[in-house]
């Protein structure tokens, strides 16, 4: 025993001198003093953290139109939910003179909170520390968010203000970007991840936000540009503002780098939190489901003349979504862009849906490259995270000439039908018009494992148009009869309703009936595809 005494420590001082009551409370003294030392200095790097690069740069963003990091993440969560991770990161950089400007939490605030009582990981840039630019410590914050979120299942939201890498910090900087990237890909169809743009994002940090699913943007106080006007100028002699080249109207409207651009930050996290509100948490988990006032058997009188006779004449599809979507609530991803297709959340009877839908009222419906590329990869989200995909169908075909096939239309295309054709989650189809050629294939058919898909009274599916048609069967001849008879023929929903290629004819009226019940008897679908490491979509 007094050997085993002899060997620990407390066990040597025990066995070299008999303590004395005096030396006891000597030592609780000490240990209370550096205990109030400690907390003081806690305090102190708590209160320098909040106050982040100071009253005047806060004053300066506040200026700009911008919130702060923290306003931030205050309006995003729901209130007193925020939980923080390193308030007190640093960052080691010694080089330029960084030894002597340390701001505790180094440019990121980190953490998680909830969102509509619904568990979410943040992290919020700090301009006003070091223009929000990326250290690895600042890093190495971001990367704990999102491997926690991976661990327990819970999307992670970045709201991106950052003047890039950190120049003072070199390779340190660049390889903190890439530990992002390799989280970003990992976490890809796991949880969902969101990247709202409130400030500068330039260089190779545009790739993160271009890995999440979805990038916001605020309109004239963000922008994302790999390289900024200054560069632009001198490698290509082109003047470009900030605006013009990376702002939110050129990414949603344009580039299509962007979803979605909203009025201030204020508007913008607002919008973000109702956006949340139809994503599961991960790829395990359910789309919550909501109490619906709007009752599930609604009529809609309303559609059954919706579309015009003629079948050239334009009508609005979002009037047919906002009809028959539960309270008339669509929240629509890139309205300004490619808005031959419309894609957005809704919920039917309280569930969480995709619509996918053709606008006859822009370029007549018809599918080109960047209308491929936005429904796909939107069906791919919605496969990726169990959201049912509901696709409505006004469709003349692939847009034809030069320019679309020069540009990759048939790779693009491809694009559209594979992710159609690899989704698993519930797809129902309503063809309300047109569905021709190759479109009609793509666009959720039964084909591609629809698994209810509807012709109103006025669709028509066909190789194509009957002018078309006729035109090639009928090569320079008369051929009025002949496309008369066509019209007769095609231009109806019988051909393709008796080969059960729609399971019915509905009355345009009782779509969202339909759709609520086929959504019910839908939710325990089952269906999986053959194990591969991963399939090659045509990118
Ligand atoms: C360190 C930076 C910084 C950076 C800004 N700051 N960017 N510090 N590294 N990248 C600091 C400034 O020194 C300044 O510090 C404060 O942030 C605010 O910056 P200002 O220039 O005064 O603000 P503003 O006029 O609003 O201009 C914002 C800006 C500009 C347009 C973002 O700062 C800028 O051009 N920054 C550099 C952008 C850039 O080229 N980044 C690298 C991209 S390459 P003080 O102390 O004065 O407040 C890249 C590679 C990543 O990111 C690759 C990943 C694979």
């Amino acid at each position: 025993m007094a050997a085993i005494m002899r060997q620990s420590v407390l066990g040597r001082l025990l066995w070299q001198k008999p303590v004395s009551a005096i030396m006891i409370k000597d030592a609780r003294y000490c240990s209370a003093a550096i205990m109030a030392s400690v907390r003081s200095k806690i305090n102190e790097k708590r209160k320098e953290a909040l106050l982040g690069g100071g009253q005047k740069r806060i004053d300066t963003q506040h200026k700009k139109g911008r919130l702060t990091a923290r306003e931030r993440i205050h309006l995003l969560l729901d209130p007193n939910t925020f939980v923080e991770y390193d308030m007190f990161a640093e960052h080691s950089c010694s080089d330029f003179g960084m030894e002597d400007k340390k701001i505790p939490g180094d440019g990121v605030v980190t953490g998680y909170g909830t969102i509509s009582g619904r568990l979410t990981y943040v992290f919020s840039q700090d301009f006003t520390v070091f223009g929000g630019s990326l250290s690895s410590a600042h890093a190495r914050k971001i990367c704990k968010v999102m491997d926690q979120a991976m661990l327990v299942g819970a999307p992670v939201i970045g709201l991106n203000d950052s003047g890039g890498a950190r120049i003072q910090e070199g390779v340190e900087s660049l390889a903190g970007y890439a530990d992002i990237f390799q989280r970003n890909v990992m976490a890809s169809g796991v949880v969902p991840q969101i990247s709202l743009i409130m400030g500068p994002c330039a260089g190779g940090a545009v790739y993160s936000p271009a890995l999440t699913d979805f990038t916001f943007m605020v309109k004239n106080t963000s922008y994302l540009f790999i390289t900024g006007p200054d560069v632009v100028k001198s490698e290509t002699n082109e003047d470009v503002t900030q605006e013009q080249l990376g702002g939110a109207k050129t990414h949603t409207s344009v580039s299509g780098v962007a979803h979605c651009a909203f009025d201030n930050d204020v508007h913008a996290l607002l919008q973000l939190r109702k956006f949340m509100d139809f994503l599961p948490l991960s790829n395990k988990d359910a789309s919550p489901i909501r109490v619906c006032e709007d009752p599930w058997d609604r009529m809609v009188p309303g559609l059954d003349t919706l579309v015009p006779h003629a079948s050239n004449k334009p009508y609005d599809m979002k009037e047919v979504i906002l009809a028959i979507v539960d309270d008339r609530d669509f929240f629509e991803i890139m309205p300004n862009y490619a808005k031959n297709i419309i894609i957005g959340f809704a919920r039917l009877n309280g569930r969480t849906v995709g619509i996918v839908a053709n606008q006859p009222k822009v370029a007549s419906g018809c599918l080109d490259i960047n209308a491929s590329v936005k429904g796909a990869r939107f069906v791919r989200f919605c496969d990726s995270f169990n959201i049912p995909v509901i696709t409505f169908v006004d469709v003349p075909g692939f847009l034809p000439g030069t320019h679309q096939e020069y540009g990759g239309i048939i790779r693009h295309g491809a694009k559209l039908l594979y992710a159609f054709a690899e989704a698993t989650v519930p797809k129902m189809t309503v063809i309300t018009r047109k569905a021709y050629g190759g479109a009609y294939d793509v666009m959720s058919s039964k084909h591609l494992r629809g698994d209810t898909n509807y012709a109103w009274p006025t669709a028509e599916v066909a190789v194509m148009g009957a002018k078309g048609a006729v035109k090639i069967i009928f090569r320079g001849q008369q051929a009025e009869e002949a496309e008369h008879e066509y019209v007769e023929k095609f231009a109806n929903p019988f051909p393709a309703a008796v080969r059960g290629f729609v399971d019915d004819i509905i009355e345009p009226r009782t779509t969202r009936m339909r759709l609520c019940r086929d959504l019910d008897l839908l939710a325990s679908k089952d269906l999986k595809n053959p194990w591969k490491k991963h399939g090659n979509i045509p990118l």
